[in-house]
């Protein structure tokens, strides 16, 4: 992902988390502080899908639709904040490429596990790609603004 891709992930994102809108200044700050987990699907056009991840707090997740000053200062695992395909690029097969990219890009860089939030009832898809739901002591006030079907998943990392 580069900044001129921000307009056309805000933009997929605005079509697939219709409930959990997150302004443009949340991707660009993301995209500052970790490019290296920011991914678009894109050919010559705007782009048609994207995922961020970044270093981030087991048993933790950010709130959303909130621009942070910066990374923790310990993370301990890779925080996938978002995954998503603009509704004309599903069913193509691509998710599972990315997950693994991200996943082996993480195990390189040394990082124990993959950690997300499911919302849009997508815990059945997270668990296809490895992650599993974790009762983390807290994460039900910490997950109040994802909505009542949010789940806390985590993928273990070899
Ligand atoms: C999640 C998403 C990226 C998957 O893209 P995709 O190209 O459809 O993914 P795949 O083709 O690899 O997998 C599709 C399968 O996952 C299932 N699936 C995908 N999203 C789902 C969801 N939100 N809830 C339940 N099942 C879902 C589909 O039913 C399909 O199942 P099938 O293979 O048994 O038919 C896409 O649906 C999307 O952008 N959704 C909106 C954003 C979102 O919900 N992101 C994840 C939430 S954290």
């Amino acid at each position: 992902m580069r900044p001129d891709d921000i307009e056309a992930v805000v933009n997929v994102a605005r079509v697939s988390f219709p409930d959990h809108f997150e302004d443009q200044a949340c991707f660009e700050n993301r995209l500052a502080l970790y490019p290296r987990g920011c991914f678009v699907l894109a050919d010559d056009g705007p782009a048609k899908g994207y995922l961020i991840a970044y270093p981030w707090r087991d048993a933790s997740a950010p709130p959303l639709n909130t621009v942070i000053e910066g990374l923790p200062a310990e993370p301990t695992l890779i925080y996938l904040h978002d995954l998503a395909l603009h509704p004309e690029a599903r069913g193509g097969g691509v998710t599972g490429a990315i997950v693994e990219r991200l996943a082996d890009q993480a195990t390189e860089d040394g990082w124990p596990a993959i950690a997300l939030v499911a919302v849009n009832d997508a815990a059945r898809f997270w668990s296809r790609h490895g992650f599993e739901p974790v009762e983390a002591e807290g994460m039900a006030e910490k997950l109040a603004s994802y909505g009542d079907d949010a789940r806390y998943m985590v993928r273990p990392l070899a």
